[in-house]
């Protein structure tokens, strides 16, 4: 069989996986706003299919004994991220400022809160700092799905005052951006 990237897609589990997890998304980014008391549609129309992304890792063994990243500590730049892992572990998240393992379930999805929630919420909901550590002789993969806005939409929070001044998607896309370029890593909000 010639594979094409078309048929490659379609032959693997992607597409289900997407469709079902971009539902769970939207409905997840629903439930989180209304316990703010907010029913609005902001999610519904500013995050569609084609600002959306799903990002497919895969973090070959490694070694050498210390602790080697898989995935630099980051926060994630979007709404939130729905995070399928295998059964190899290797994601770590800061709680209480201590970095945990967070045990592979294969029953469960990983929720990450991102960076534009947080501005949304006015720092309610706060976007955990997380990380990929590699395993020494086995390969691991994960596959995340990012809730993104499009570029031209405004972050604003949905209560006053507020923490963060409103910015577009686009601009912070860009800042971060440029804090890798100057600083080797990812500023976040501010
Ligand atoms: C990511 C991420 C963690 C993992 O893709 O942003 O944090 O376990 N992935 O692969
Ligand atoms: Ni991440």
């Amino acid at each position: 069989m010639i594979l094409t990237p078309r048929n490659v897609l379609t032959s693997t589990p992607m597409e289900p996986f997407a469709t079902k997890v971009a539902i769970l998304a939207q409905k997840l980014a629903e439930i989180l706003a209304e316990k703010l008391g907010h029913k609005s549609s902001f999610f519904q129309e500013s995050c569609l299919p084609s600002t959306c992304y799903l990002r497919l890792n895969r973090y070959p063994p490694c070694p050498i004994p210390s602790d080697i990243y898989g995935l630099m500590p980051h926060t994630d730049s979007d709404f939130l991220t729905i995070l399928h892992q295998d059964q190899v572990g290797g994601l770590q998240l800061v709680k209480d400022g201590q970095w945990i393992g967070v045990k592979p379930n294969p029953e469960a999805l990983v929720i990450n809160i991102g960076d534009l929630f947080q501005a949304w919420s006015n720092d309610c909901y706060k976007s955990v700092k997380h990380c990929a550590v590699t395993h020494p002789t086995k390969e691991r993969f994960s596959a995340a799905y990012f809730l993104c806005p499009s570029y031209e939409t405004v972050i604003e929070s949905c209560s006053m005052p507020s923490v963060y001044r409103k910015f577009s998607f686009r601009e912070y896309r860009q800042k971060v951006q440029e804090d890798v370029q100057l600083y080797g890593y990812k500023v976040g909000l501010s």
